[in-house]
């Protein structure tokens, strides 16, 4: 692909919009955790998230913004890039690409799916009503017994899983590319930042992949 100001532009808008999504997900991985200290960890901590009211909104706005940037300048690069690479007498090039980088559109589209199914799952509940609106002993919402219960299922499981994979295959090459548009690289920090990228992505998966798997494997339970 030629670089032109435009196109720079736009890569820049994808890997800042996918810095702030970066954080969403370490954060929301993170706050996921507290379900291993069982129904009051997660509750409490749903019911903390849940009462930041205007905040939680506005959050949800900018995070709907940023995700909208990231998907139409992500498929409208890749789309360029796909068509520069197959014009006539343009040399093709394939560098440093893996199976990750040559699927980036794709696990975005799995990605995508994936969080429609999950905002119809937790943030509207209408997958699993019956499950979702318990409240526990002290009244709040019992996010506990809705994430427990409706991951017991082997579909749902599978829904998680895949999603996860895709989450996986794209920030095992997303988080290297990031540093590469940013200009955060030189030729001989690449390798680390390579090998850095491919971690953060395994730490990432498995940190989110506990919760259906220990539900899988009834170590968490209702
Ligand atoms: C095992 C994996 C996951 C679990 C158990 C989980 C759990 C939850 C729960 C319980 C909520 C609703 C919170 C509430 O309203 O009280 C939620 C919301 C959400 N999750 Fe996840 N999640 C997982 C993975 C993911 C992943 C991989 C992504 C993104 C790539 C994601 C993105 C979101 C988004 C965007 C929301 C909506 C936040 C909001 O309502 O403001 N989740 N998740």
């Amino acid at each position: 692909m030629i670089l032109t100001e435009k196109t720079l532009a736009r890569k820049i808008l994808v890997g800042v919009s996918g810095i702030f999504l970066l954080l969403f997900i370490i954060g929301h991985m993170l706050g996921n955790t507290t379900i291993f200290w069982g129904p009051a960890g997660l509750n409490s901590y749903a019911h903390h998230v849940q009462s930041l009211g205007p905040l939680l909104w506005l959050e949800r706005l900018i995070m709907l913004l940023l995700v909208s940037i990231h998907i139409y300048f992500g498929i409208t690069l890749t789309l360029e890039n796909r068509q520069s690479r197959s014009t006539k007498y343009v040399r093709r090039t394939y560098q440093r690409s893996t199976i990750f980088s040559r699927t980036m559109i794709y696990s975005g589209l799995v990605i995508l799916a994936f969080i429609i199914y999950h905002l119809f799952h937790f943030t509207f509940q209408l997958t699993h009503p019956e499950i979702s609106h318990l409240t526990d002993s002290a009244g709040r919402h019992d996010v506990y017994t809705m994430v427990v219960g409706s991951l017991q299922g082997f579909f749902v499981f599978l829904i998680y899983v895949i999603g996860l994979a895709a989450l996986f295959f794209h920030l095992s090459h997303g988080v290297q590319s990031l540093f590469q548009t940013m200009g955060w690289n030189t030729d001989r920090t690449m390798p680390a930042i390579t090998k850095g990228g491919r971690i953060a992505a395994v730490i990432i998966g498995i940190g989110f992949l506990a919760v259906p798997l220990a539900v899988f494997l009834r170590v968490l339970n209702i």
